[in-house]
């Protein structure tokens, strides 16, 4: 078969590798690509926003069989049912169950409606109305622009006077454009045992009607060690995640996963893809964070590294609802993804610099903001390359990981110096 992955980073990268693995694969293609995903794929120079550009491309490249569509933007424009209408199968959700990312005021409602754990919140699009609110709740408190923000789009406020400016910031500045039109304000969640919380990162496999979650991960979401300074993409992950027990895989599975699936059927929105659950571990047992509608980035960096089943049965199953059909095996042992970003990043940062790679090891490189100029490989984008390593514990891939990553250097590169040590005390 012939696959094309929709997305451009790091994740898309990894969706590619793991895929150039099955058997059944013949060609890859990936729009728009980076210079990692040309080694393995083509890159396909289309717009994947333009929906009517992406339809030209697929109508006018009959080969391709199997359409894979990776980020959260083209799913929440209704891509996959665009190219389903064409005929083509794909994997990733419809337009109507996209929006369980796509829209915080959605999922918090669905949350409500159907008892699934999460932080007790209200919704307002009345910006008087929910400063009200505000006053009367509090510090410490969440807000969220209901919208798709790249991943900004909310804020922690410890005190009332950042809970002020935020509000302004998102409802009245429009600081996340209309993703702001609509807030969620919500109660900040504690950890159980760690300040901020601990979170983890469940992604599950779901054809609407089985759910098979993978294993775990945590992500590093703050730019500097310790959890300081602003939220990014995502610093870097490791698997599995040092608090999971089965007790709590249990729990999550029938009071979080099975319900959100049944809800979303029962909404007449039936999800098919990898709905990723993003949760904290508190006082009150495991509450929903937020919903992805995909595979997170860079979740799947080491998620799918330790997948031993070839992953584009997986997703055929999904398409085809025949998910109970596939045994879904994993490696033991840990994996960890260092992000190496460039300077300046989340903010402004540079583009064009050369990137220098010594012996990385048997360390995998997943690109993500890269290209190439004048034969060259340079950097293109915030977060640039992901170094990821095996071990047979978290400790030993993050040794060797960062052993790869003395020898990769760009000038103003930077990266956390602490992946993989979180929740070391269970
Ligand atoms: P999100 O964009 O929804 O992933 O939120 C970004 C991050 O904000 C999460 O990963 C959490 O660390 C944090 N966060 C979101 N909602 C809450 C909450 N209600 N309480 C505490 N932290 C939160
Ligand atoms: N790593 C978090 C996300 O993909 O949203």
């Amino acid at each position: 078969m012939n696959v094309l992955v929709i997305g451009n980073g790091g994740r898309e990268h990894a969706i590619l590798l793991a895929l150039k693995k099955s058997k059944r694969v013949e060609k890859l293609y990936c729009m728009k690509g980076n210079a990692g995903t040309a080694q393995i794929a083509e890159n396909v120079n289309v717009d994947y926003m333009n929906i009517a550009a992406v339809k030209k491309y697929v109508g006018e490249h009959p080969e391709i069989d199997y359409i894979v569509v990776a980020p959260d933007d083209p799913l929440a424009l209704g891509l996959v049912d665009e190219l389903e209408a064409m005929g083509k199968r794909c994997f990733g959700p419809n337009k109507n169950a996209a929006i369980i990312e796509a829209s915080k005021a959605f999922s918090k409602n669905l949350m409500k409606k159907y008892n699934i754990p999460t932080a007790e919140s209200e919704i307002f699009s009345d910006y008087e109305k929910a400063l009200t609110y505000v006053r009367a709740k509090g510090a410490p408190i969440v807000l969220k622009a209901d919208g798709l923000a790249l991943g900004k789009g909310v804020l922690i406020c410890e005190d009332l006077k950042q809970a002020e400016e935020g509000l302004k910031e998102i409802m009245l500045d429009k600081a996340f454009g209309a993703a702001g039109n609509v807030v969620v304000i919500e109660e900040c969640l504690k950890g159980l045992k760690y300040t901020p919380g601990e979170e983890v990162s469940v992604l599950a496999f779901t054809d609407g009607k089985t759910i098979v979650p993978m294993i775990t991960s945590c992500d590093h979401k703050r730019v500097y060690d310790g959890d300081k300074g602003l939220n990014t993409g995502g610093m870097g992950t490791f698997s599995p995640c040092p608090f999971w027990t089965d007790e709590l895989e249990k729990e999550v599975y029938e009071k979080i996963m099975l319900p959100t699936v049944n809800a979303m059927n029962a909404e007449g929105r039936t999800f098919k893809g990898c709905l990723y659950f993003g949760l904290m571990r508190t006082d009150k047992g495991m509450k929903v964070v937020e919903y992805n509608s995909r595979f997170g980035d860079p979740e799947t960096q080491v998620i799918l590294p330790m997948l031993k089943t070839d992953l584009l049965d997986i997703f055929e199953a999904v398409t085809d609802g025949r998910l109970a059909d596939v045994k879904i095996e994993w490696e033991d042992g840990a994996c960890v993804c260092v992000v190496l970003a460039s300077g300046g990043y989340p903010l402004g940062y540079a583009k064009g610099k050369q990137i220098n790679i010594g012996d990385v090891g048997d360390a995998v490189l997943v690109h993500a903001g890269t290209a190439i100029k004048d034969g060259k490989l340079v950097t293109g984008g915030g977060r640039v390359l992901g170094v990821v390593a095996k071990g047979e514990t978290v400790e030993q891939a993050r040794k060797k990981a960062y052993k790869a990553v003395e020898n990769i250097s760009w000038e103003g590169m930077q990266y956390r110096k602490d992946i993989g040590l979180k929740y070391r005390q269970g």
